[in-house]
């Protein structure tokens, strides 16, 4: 299959542009179209329809228990996707859509086991990108979404990146530049009394709790053995994993930089994912700034591109400086355990 390549800038966009239209007519048909969102590009393809769905699976070799997001691009799209929504998930779907925000809900009929991995819920995000927005209005579908890449390996942040996954796999990816925010969407469960949050991401807990009152952590995605299993089936898996084994380095800066400066004389080729502070003050290595250490935001918007720039590197190993944990924080330092495989050294 030849992957097609076409560009829809995100500023202007042209409904009746014959992009769109062929995009919107491969959904319909079945077929898979990456596309931007806000987050990272998502490969989508019909919510309603198995054999769509199913594609979307094989493409990204994913483990047919790890649930699609369905993604709409008008409120009223929410009772089609979902069979009840309660006054948390109103409230929150309110605040933040559109937007980074995904909410888990009890699933409606019409949605299928093969887009919810054999689950009765479904998460449903309403992006504000508006690519993204103008693809599903145009194909007139709920779109099943996840990130577009190979699985196991990082989100992509630039059409470039599902290419060098997908390339061959799909038939067409919408090039809309790299994305704004770069890790994945908020996933918030509201099948129970309390929003609990299921994987950390641009809106924080402190954000939902502001809305509803109340906000718990799911115990799975902060514990870093596998002894609680996390509820998104997709949390358990080792995500966003660069080729060469990565370490976290966590302490004070100098001693970070010092610790990481003496396993340069080990004699292998280093990757360092460092900040604009400190990137100088490393001796040697192949070293990366992910932005400045205070903006959690170019964090999370470069991190995923520096560990796939890692990869083309050829690095032996890599090192990561860690990053502080206030709001976004968090969503950077889980991503960045996961690849990790949670090797942290704390000097
Ligand atoms: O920002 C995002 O959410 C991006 C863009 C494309 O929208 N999508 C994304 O999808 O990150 P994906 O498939 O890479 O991650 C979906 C996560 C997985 O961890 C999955 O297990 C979880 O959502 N999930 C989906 N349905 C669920 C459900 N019914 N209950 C619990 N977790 C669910
Ligand atoms: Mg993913």
């Amino acid at each position: 299959m030849i992957t097609d390549i076409v560009h829809i800038d995100e500023k202007g966009i042209d409904f009746d542009s014959k992009e769109l239209e062929k995009a919107a007519s491969i959904i319909q048909s079945g077929g898979l179209v990456a596309f931007p969102t806000e987050t990272v590009y998502g490969l989508g393809a019909d919510a309603k329809n198995e054999e769509a769905s199913a594609k979307i699976y094989a493409a990204k070799g994913r483990p047919s228990d790890n649930p699609l997001i369905v993604h709409i691009a008008d409120i009223s799209k929410l009772n089609e996707a979902a069979k009840e929504v309660n006054e948390m998930a109103k409230k929150l779907a309110d605040a933040f859509w559109p937007g980074p925000l995904t909410l888990v809900l009890p699933k409606h009929d019409d949605i299928p086991y093969a887009t919810t991995g054999g689950l009765d819920t479904v998460a449903v995000r309403y992006p504000s990108h508006p690519v993204a927005m103008a693809l599903i209005k145009k194909s007139d579908r709920l779109i099943a979404a996840p990130s577009a890449n190979a699985s196991g390996r990082p989100s992509p942040t630039l059409a470039s990146h599902v290419l060098e996954d997908l390339d061959g796999r799909i038939p067409m990816i919408i090039d809309g530049g790299q994305v704004g925010i770069g890790i994945e969407s908020t996933i918030v469960d509201c099948t129970g009394e309390v929003p609990v949050i299921l994987r950390p991401g641009f809106i924080t807990p402190k954000m939902v709790k502001d809305v509803c009152g109340e906000c718990t952590i799911d115990p799975g995605i902060i514990a870093n053995d596998s002894s609680v299993k996390p509820k998104a089936p997709g949390m358990k898996y080792r995500h966003y994993a660069p080729k060469a084994p990565l370490t976290i380095v966590e302490g004070q800066k100098e001693k970070v930089v010092s610790y990481i400066n003496s396993q340069l004389l080990s004699g292998k080729k280093v990757g360092i994912i460092a900040t604009d502070e400190t990137s100088g003050n490393y001796t040697g290595g192949e070293i990366i700034s992910v932005g400045s250490c205070d903006d959690e935001r170019s964090v999370a918007h470069n991190l995923y591109g520096a560990l796939r720039q890692m990869d083309g590197l050829d690095v032996e190993v890599i090192y990561s400086e860690s990053f502080e944990t206030p709001g976004l924080g968090e969503a950077v330092m889980n991503r960045l355990l996961k690849a990790a495989g949670h090797q942290i050294i704390k000097v």
